[in-house]
């Protein structure tokens, strides 16, 4: 079957399905040609949970941009230890880092969009190119609701820029299904959602934000909503 048609089958067949459901029969498909990619967000800790729960050998990893919170870091070692698994964790190529911030600066992101973008694929895509090598599918934890630019998101979805079968299976939750699953497990978080950070990425391009605003409002809010995507999650429109 096409592959393309296949995606499309799967839609359909796990559009009731619970996220559980949907993790545990892509694991097992995809068996070591999956791997999950966690920024240890709120929804990102309730699938590590599913995941630990499901295969605790199942591959998890994180792009360290080296500009992280000091509290994403502690959350990291907290996660490990709680559910007994290992985070791979991928660095930037540190000759390119070097390179970028003796041309353009080491705050090169508030300059421009371009210089942004820059840093972003400097400091995430390559890294996320290395962890890709050898998969065929991979998860991660977009919710539609989460910003204007996801909201055509499907749960499974072809991923041309990185040429991979791509599993959202929160995408259907909300903010509140989130936070319900975390308080009834006990699931470890970031202590920064406490004080206002609902979406949190690199410190310089994060800040908190005011009731009220979206929950993305935080992130790069010097930009447009719509340039608000660090390529991670590039997609035709
Ligand atoms: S971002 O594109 O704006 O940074 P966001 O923080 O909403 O993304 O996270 C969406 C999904 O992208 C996460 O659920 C996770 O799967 C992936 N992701 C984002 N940042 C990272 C990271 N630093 N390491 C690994 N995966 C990440
Ligand atoms: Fe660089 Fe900011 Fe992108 Fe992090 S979010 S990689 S600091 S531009």
């Amino acid at each position: 079957m096409e592959l393309q048609q296949q995606i499309a089958e799967w839609n359909d067949q796990f559009h009731d399905a619970t996220p559980e459901e949907v993790i545990q029969f892509f694991l097992s498909h995809y068996k070591k040609k999956i791997a999950f990619s966690s920024s240890l967000g709120a929804e990102d800790q309730v699938i590590t949970h599913m995941i630990a729960d499901i295969n605790k050998a199942a591959r998890i990893f994180t792009l360290d941009t080296g500009r992280l919170f000091p509290e994403t870091y502690d959350l990291m070692h907290a996660t490990c230890n709680r559910y007994r698994i290992d985070i791979q964790v991928y660095f930037p190529n540190a000759d390119l880092v070097q390179k970028m911030v003796k041309k353009r600066g080491i705050n090169l992101f508030y300059e421009s969009v371009e210089s942004r973008k820059l840093c972003c694929s400097i400091r995430k895509l390559e890294p996320l190119k290395r962890a890709f090598k050898g998969l065929d599918a991979w998860i991660c934890g977009l919710r539609r609701d989460q910003s204007i630019t996801r909201h055509d998101v499907q749960m499974i979805e072809w991923d041309e820029a990185n040429q991979l079968v791509k599993i959202n299976p929160l995408i259907d939750w909300t903010e509140e299904q989130v936070w319900a699953f975390i308080r009834a497990n006990n699931v470890p978080f970031n202590s920064l959602h406490d004080k206002g950070f609902p979406s949190i990425g690199c410190q310089p391009c994060t800040r908190a934000i005011l009731p009220g605003e979206d929950v993305r409002a935080g992130r790069w809010w010097w930009e447009n909503p719509e340039t608000k995507e660090c390529g991670l999650h590039a997609r035709k429109r």
